[in-house]
């Protein structure tokens, strides 16, 4: 029996929900929002869908945080979406409050589960839920590598014109438009690095293209993504659930390592039933790790900005 709890129901969280719940990651799926009949009614249909494709058991509700009561895993996706132009650090101080207060309302139910934060600004939200509720660093993480790599090898495949399935792609660093590092060098297509079948010139296009991913999609949908956002806060979860141990690059926070102290920021780990279990070194390139260097410093900012207005 495992049970998930996705809050906030719109975009992303529905998404998400729809993808725990028609694969049947978890058992039991809860989707809670503050917006009244919202969660009830996506669920609901959800669950009709379970009719033609099975798939778990999953409930709706408003607000009532006793039905989340021992989750294994909650997601936090409550929080206002970006709009165009906007930039996700512009979204700091209205999520700080959400994101605080779901926390600590989610907390009292499910005191051992492992939180995914995915509101935005991703890394300061993820530092915030982390400090304010005391858990343990192995129990926060944060989602934003998952999909930013996601994209990445999304980009490469298409520049390669290959089967995405068989293209390897990692991002690291914060989950912002200039803060995240998609690793080139580490990049491979079944097993050849991809530097070795990409001209430079298309290389830096598909990098260019990955960082400004989301940026894309908000100016064509006129706020930001959900499908893939969502289902790379389901791929975390499943590993978390199911125990996969799988090499995600996550949130986390560090403490020390790739020479980072007390920082929430995006490095391979190893995600199972004990959320970060481990993270992985990797060697950086000198341009890597002056690109992961400037990440950390833009993101340590907004840490800032987030004692100034008295968050944290
Ligand atoms: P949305 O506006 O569609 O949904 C947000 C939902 O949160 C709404 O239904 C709203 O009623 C709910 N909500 C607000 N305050 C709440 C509270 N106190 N308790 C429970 N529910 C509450 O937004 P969308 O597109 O789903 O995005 C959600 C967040 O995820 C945004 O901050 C967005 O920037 C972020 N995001 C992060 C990504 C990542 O990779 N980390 C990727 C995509 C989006
Ligand atoms: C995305 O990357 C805006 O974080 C959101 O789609």
């Amino acid at each position: 029996m495992s049970k998930v709890t996705v809050i906030g129901a719109g975009n992303v969280g529905a998404t998400c929900a729809n993808v725990l719940a028609t694969n049947g990651i978890a058992s039991e799926v809860v989707l809670i929002d503050i917006k009244e009949g919202v969660s009830e009614g996506k669920a609901l249909d959800m669950l009709q869908a379970s009719a033609l494709y099975g798939g778990s058991r999953i409930v709706g509700v408003t607000n009532d945080y006793a039905k989340t009561a021992k989750s294994d895993v909650v997601i936090i996706t409550s929080g206002m979406p970006r709009k165009p132009g906007m930039t996700r650090e512009e979204l700091l101080g209205v999520n700080a409050g959400i994101v605080k207060s779901v926390m600590a309302n989610a907390m009292k139910y499910s005191p051992k589960a492992v939180f995914i934060v995915v509101a935005n600004p991703m890394d300061p939200m993820t530092y915030l839920a982390l400090k304010s509720s005391g858990l343990p660093k192995n129990r926060v993480i944060g989602m934003g590598g998952a999909l930013d790599s996601s994209r990445f090898r999304c980009y490469l495949s298409m520049a390669l014109k290959g089967n995405i399935a068989d293209v390897d792609g990692m991002v690291i660093g914060g989950h912002g438009d200039t803060t995240m590092i998609p690793l080139a060098s580490k990049a491979a297509y079944r097993g050849v690095p991809v530097s070795k079948l990409l001209s430079k010139k298309v290389l830096d296009k598909v990098v260019a293209d990955t960082m400004v991913g989301g940026a894309t999609l908000t100016g064509l949908l006129g706020t930001s993504a959900w499908y893939a956002p969502g289902a790379a806060a389901a791929f975390v979860a499943d590993a978390v659930i199911n125990d996969r141990k799988k090499v995600i690059p996550s949130c986390v926070l560090l403490e020390g390592e790739y020479g980072q102290e007390d920082i929430c920021i995006g490095v391979p780990a190893v995600i199972g039933k004990n959320g970060c279990e481990k993270i992985v070194k990797i060697e950086l390139t000198a341009d890597e790790q002056a690109k992961f260097e400037a990440s950390a410093a833009a993101v340590r900012s907004n840490i800032e900005v987030l004692k100034e207005i008295n968050a944290l």
